[in-house]
């Protein structure tokens, strides 16, 4: 470098001491100190001769390549050097100690996992500027984690997520320090992970039919999974996979149902929630086939930890199932929740023969569990407290899933939860490993996910390596810094504090037409949508805050930013009905929780949804529906037509028996069908069942009626038997 360089720089020292750092986590002390270290093309990396100290360098060199452009020499004699020394002072697994000075960079850890993370460190104060040499400003930086176990959790079973997504994931974990990739690899609705012993694992059990009829899926081979493994492990990241039994194994089943209890044809559902197929325990060759799959698992995944699932186990197909209460009585059981606890333990001693300790969701603790086991809590402090009184190891999950709502679950909130602050946390600080932040991908796919991650992840970074008592203006300082270099990733993050986009869509009738309005979590946002049904593209039509639609149409809209979709379409059903404009009595009033859209949404000509949830779908709970609709004025149609929602995991169930009748007068009423609709309150699957009358000839009437009649009490067996059913009613469409 020249002498004039240099000097540029070294005026540059002042401006330097006493800069602001943007390290995030953040580091537990930093000092800065006068100067500057040169870093350029012949600066050296010094490190142990030990495999794992190779790759590091390695990894540190690819890094100040990729983000100044200086390939730093391999040459090992410089005087301009990084230097790694192991340093058995330095207390701590993770714990680093990173000095700059002028003559060189010194990265002391007492093992290599603290050299990788200060690595990151490094990575984090290095100026991204491209150059010939860059300035690094002296520091002396001393960092350890508060929680040993910093993880994130991804369910590829609701939706697929290719390795190259997965990588890209666990870069940003790295860069965060955050040391745990728990992938979710099963699930009812997919199972991910290749198995080669059971082929019919992948080849049934990661395909799904789709409402719509397409098939959906994917899954990862063996050899793609010890890519992942290899690529995370580089990174300092252990991968934990969770196989989930003994529910949530609806694809296990349909691809083998002779381990279920009704050893009964099943499908890979498309249903999200709950379902009542899981693992017969009764049956040995259950087990035979559990151990087998681990045993595959267990090879691929050098992991201490095996996450076994364990959660939402419903006991009806236990309960009548000749081979589990068989169990139950051989083994001196109570009843089923203590053969989930005898499931479990048999697990637990399988893997603890192989060396591995099972993690479990904190259902596991139903009917008692083996100290050893490690109780992943995300049910709350109660299920907290009763892990650590039975002197489980715990790792928290409820407060960090990132599949709630922005809104609800805020940037700031993320960073002000502080785990210590619940008593019996505070009590039992050596048996709280540390925590997770889930994404469960109900509404997740790869479009999205970075929305819901980013940038609540920083914050969970931070919350814990660095601990509670930090100020959230100044995480949000340093986040300016964070969001640049996501930009430079092309990492779609999502806002801190609201939704990335809402809609609203009403009738107005002013103007005799439909608005749908875009609130749009970013400014630069673009709605783009099409009326054909297709997926909104970039070449699709856009909108910036509201788009009025005059005809009927089926509307599909998406948020675009930065040249991308930012999250998943919308979909907006738009039916020309002779009802628009006219008014609705009900005999029973709608329930409030679901009339956002008012009276008139009945006849609004905008029809609801499969998600009974979207504000379109009007609900009655133990009422029957009775709608009297007023024309304004006698009018000739020749059809009258109404939805009705069935989703019997919500409680929604079908009408027993549809009557419409038509009048001039509001006195006289003309009876034009009534139906029974065979309602099934045990028919789990969601549909919307239209009933329509239909005639050649028109009739003219005012008034039409709408009579329903509620499917009642939900039966036994049902999850909310002895309840009350809901009708959920939309749209009423006169023709
Ligand atoms: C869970 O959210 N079912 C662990
Ligand atoms: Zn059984």
């Amino acid at each position: 470098m020249s002498v004039l360089l240099a000097a540029v720089f070294i005026a540059a020292v002042p401006t330097v001491l006493g800069a602001e750092y943007d390290i995030i986590p953040k580091p537990q002390s930093i000092t800065p100190v006068v100067g500057v270290f040169l870093l350029d093309g012949s600066t050296t990396i010094d490190s142990p001769a030990d495999d794992r100290s190779r790759e590091i360098a390695e990894y540190l060199r690819d890094a100040i390549r990729t983000q100044t452009g200086i390939s730093i020499s391999k040459n090992k004699t410089g005087n301009n050097r990084i230097e790694f020394r192991f340093d058995p002072n330095i207390v701590g697994d993770e714990a680093y100690r990173l000095t700059v000075s002028e003559s060189r960079v010194v990265i002391e850890a007492s093992d290599s996992k603290g050299h990788f993370w200060a690595v990151q460190t490094l990575r984090q104060i290095l100026p991204s500027t491209r150059g010939e040499v860059v300035a690094i400003p002296a520091v002396v930086i001393n960092d350890k984690p508060e929680y040993a176990y910093r993880g994130h959790m991804l369910d590829v079973g609701r939706h697929f997520f290719p390795v190259e997504f997965i990588k890209r994931q666990i870069d940003l974990l790295s860069y965060y320090k955050i040391n745990t990739f728990r992938w979710h690899l099963t699930e009812d609705q997919g199972w991910r992970i290749e198995i080669k012993k059971y082929p019919k694992l992948i080849a049934v059990g990661a395909w799904r039919k789709e409402p719509d009829g397409s098939t959906y899926g994917g899954y990862y081979t063996q050899r793609q999974i010890r890519e992942v493994v290899e690529y995370a492990c580089v990174r300092n990241v252990q991968v934990i996979p969770e196989i989930e039994m003994p529910g949530h194994s609806v694809a296990a089943l349909a691809a083998y149902p002779e381990y279920s209890c009704r050893q009964k044809p099943l499908k890979v559902t498309a249903e999200w929630g709950v379902h009542k197929d899981v693992f017969c325990a009764g049956n040995e060759h259950t087990f035979d086939f559990l151990k087998d799959v681990l045993d595959e698992v267990i090879e691929l995944f050098p992991s201490p930890y095996i996450h076994i699932g364990g959660d939402e186990v419903p006991k009806d197909r236990w309960k009548e199932c000749p081979l589990c209460q068989q169990r139950i009585r051989s083994e001196n059981l109570k009843d089923e929740h203590e053969l989930q606890s005898y499931f479990i333990r048999r697990i637990q001693q399988y893997l603890e023969s192989k060396g591995k300790t099972l993690i479990g969701w904190d259902e596991i603790l139903e009917g008692g569990a083996d100290r050893n086991v490690v109780v992943e809590v995300w049910r709350g402090n109660a299920e907290a407290a009763k892990a650590l009184a039975g002197g489980h190891r715990v790792i928290v999950a409820g407060p960090f899933y990132f599949d709630t709502p922005i809104k609800n679950k805020t940037l700031k909130e993320v960073f002000f939860t502080d785990l210590t602050s619940i008593p019996s946390y505070f009590e039992n600080r050596d048996l709280v490993l540390g925590a997770e932040c889930p994404l469960w991908t109900e509404n997740v796919t790869p479009v999205n996910a970075e929305s819901k991650l980013y940038p609540r992840l920083q914050a969970f970074a931070e919350v814990t390596w660095a601990g509670n008592g930090g100020s959230f203006d100044d995480l949000r300082r340093r986040m300016a810094a964070h969001y640049e270099y996501m930009d430079l990733l092309g990492i779609a993050y999502g806002p801190e504090d609201r939704a990335l986009a809402e809609y609203g869509i009403a009738r107005v009738p002013s103007i005799a037409a439909w608005r749908l309005t875009g609130v749009k979590g970013f400014k630069d946002i673009k709605f783009r949508y099409t009326t054909d049904g297709s997926e909104p593209s970039l070449r699709s039509r856009s909108f910036t805050d509201l788009l009025d639609v005059s005809r009927p149409a089926l509307i599909k809209v998406a948020p675009f930013r930065n040249g991308r979709q930012v999250d998943l379409s919308k979909q907006f059903a738009l039916t020309a009905n002779a009802a628009i404009g006219g008014s609705v009595k009900y005999a029973n009033p709608i329930d409030t929780r679901y009339a956002k859209a008012g009276e008139a949404a009945l006849i609004d000509g905008i029809v609801g949804s499969r998600d009974y949830n979207d504000g379109i779908w009007v609900g009655w709970q133990g009422a029957d529906m009775d709608a009297v609709i007023d024309l304004g004025s006698p009018r000739r149609f020749t059809s009258v037509s109404v939805n009705f929602l069935q989703q019997s995991n919500s409680w929604i169930v079908l009408p027993r028996r549809v009557s419409m009748f038509a009048s001039e007068d509001k006195e006289t009423w003309v009876e034009l069908k009534t139906i029974d609709t065979g309602a099934d309150a045990m028919d789990m699957d969601t549909s919307i069942r239209t009933i329509t009358f239909k005639q050649p000839k028109s009739i003219t009437a005012r008034y039409v009626r709408v009579n329903a009649v509620r499917f009642g009490k939900l039966p036994a067996g049902h999850n909310g038997a002895g309840g009350e059913s809901w009708i959920f009613a939309d749209e009423i469409i006169v023709r």
